[in-house]
């Protein structure tokens, strides 16, 4: 089976130049550190554009594919641009997400709202820009979404999340598809749900069914899994309510590798699955093949993005362990903090050849648990070195906080030696832009 770049470690443009130092998109990191400053987010082009067409030629033989990208992971405007120009339509969670892509320029049609609790201002944000679909989540949101159509007499095309009841082994705060999810209509809930649809929300038009098990995933038996109880819901409700549903969606949620140790599936076996699945359930269930929507979040921008960043003190714990700080850490990337994630770094302007030790890359937050790497072999380590911390493009900027009231990083995109600035860093102003002093505390 062919491998694809969600499988790599590293933007696939990574390499060490004739000076010794790496370099990715063609541009020498150290001097992206010193023309933006550190930390700084690096999106390499090329990787992106290339796991796309893994996507596209992955599920090349199924016709009614819409790879939908979850905004989730990272929702910039030239990243949305990026995307657009690839063919993938976006799957958005909130307000935000939905204005990035709309000022971005995307047909509005190709894009996707989901979320567990929705706003009335958000719902009635979608049907005014004209969102394709809105996938409702429970009780309270059809009715929210009636009512919302109702001001606007419009009638909102919807499908139904569902829970699938299907457990995939990642770390826990990031499974979906499992019963006891706050995510999503039960199994035995669905009817209640099409029986409103059909007898008291006129104006909501059921198109399918949408479920999304996990992410970081591995396993790639949870896809046929899942297809499998979508089509049977879908024959069964045909049978039931004479319902004809065409679509469904399978969710996002394949793995990248973080480490040596992660091996991730291929798009390519997790595409052949699926369709074999697709076409073994048209069959069986006698169904119209369904339009399946795909909603790849992490597996599209990890593997393209790196952090940098500059190192400065040291502490070298007695006997212990040798801490090296880094100018960034739990406000750029909480992931460590919050799943135990692991990461793997190279230092930038060194050769991977010297002397080596073993060190924990802490950050600068005031917080024990910020704690980049623990135990990492490299070269000594001096102020002034320049860390690249691999696979940060997903939920790393999208998560980002400004704890300790630290301005949040930019962001370049590289491609062919160029860099370009596609998110400025955060400045003084900006952290105190939304204060306000009232009068009678004023100086
Ligand atoms: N669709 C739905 C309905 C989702 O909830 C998610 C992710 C995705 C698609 C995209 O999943 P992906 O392909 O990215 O795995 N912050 C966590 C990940 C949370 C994922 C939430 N939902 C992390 O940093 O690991």
């Amino acid at each position: 089976m062919a491998s694809s770049t969600n499988q790599m470690l590293k933007p696939l443009t990574t390499c060490i130049n004739n000076a010794g130092n790496l370099e990715i998109g063609g541009c020498e990191l150290t001097k992206l550190a010193e023309l933006y400053g550190t930390p700084l987010y690096v999106l390499d082009e090329k990787t992106i554009r290339s796991v796309c067409n893994d996507y596209k030629k992955a599920f090349e033989k199924y016709p009614h594919i819409h790879m939908m990208y979850a905004s989730k992971a990272l929702c910039t405007s030239a990243l949305t641009r990026i995307l657009d120009e690839e063919g993938f339509g976006f799957d958005t969670v909130s307000a935000g997400e939905i204005y990035t892509v709309y000022k971005s320029g995307v047909d509005m049609r190709h894009v996707l709202f989901n979320g567990n609790n929705k706003s009335f201002e958000e719902i009635s944000m979608a049907l005014e820009l004209g969102v394709g679909r809105i996938s409702v989540d429970n009780f309270y949101e059809l009715e929210l979404i009636s009512k919302a159509a109702q001001t606007k007499d419009k009638t909102v095309d919807i499908l139904l999340r569902i829970t699938p009841g299907i457990e995939c082994h990642t770390h826990e705060y990031i499974q979906t598809g499992h019963l006891d999810s706050k995510f999503g209509f039960d199994l035995t809930q669905i009817d209640e749900a099409v029986e409103l649809i059909q007898n008291k929300y006129k104006n909501i038009r059921l198109h399918g069914l949408h479920a999304h098990i996990g992410s970081q995933i591995f396993e790639t038996g949870i896809y046929p899994d899942e297809i499998e109880i979508l089509a049977k819901e879908i024959a069964r409700l045909d049978e039931k309510f004479g319902l004809k549903l065409n679509e469904i969606n399978i969710g996002g949620g394949l793995g990248v590798k973080y480490t040596q140790d992660d091996l991730p599936p291929s798009t390519y076996e997790v595409g052949e699955l699926v369709i074999n699945k697709l076409n073994e359930v048209i069959e069986k269930y006698n169904i119209e093949p369904p339009v399946v929507f795909l909603e790849p979040g992490r597996s599209i921008i990890s593997t393209a993005g790196v952090t940098l960043y500059t190192v400065g003190s040291s502490k070298q714990v007695p006997h212990g362990t040798k801490y090296v700080a880094l100018d960034g850490g739990m406000a750029d990337n909480p992931r460590p903090s919050m799943y135990q994630a692991q990461y793997v770094a190279e230092v930038a302007n060194k050769k991977q050849t010297e002397t080596k030790e073993v060190v924990t890359l802490a950050g600068r937050y005031c917080e024990s648990g910020d704690i980049l790497i623990k135990d990492i072999e490299l070269p000594e380590l001096s102020t002034g070195d320049v860390i690249c911390v691999y696979n940060t493009g997903a939920y790393n900027y999208s998560m980002a906080s400004n704890y300790n009231r630290v301005q949040k990083p930019a962001m370049v995109l590289v491609n062919d030696g160029k860099a370009e600035l596609i998110i400025e860093r955060e400045n003084l102003d900006d952290l105190i832009a939304h204060d306000i002093i009232p009068d009678r505390l004023k100086k």
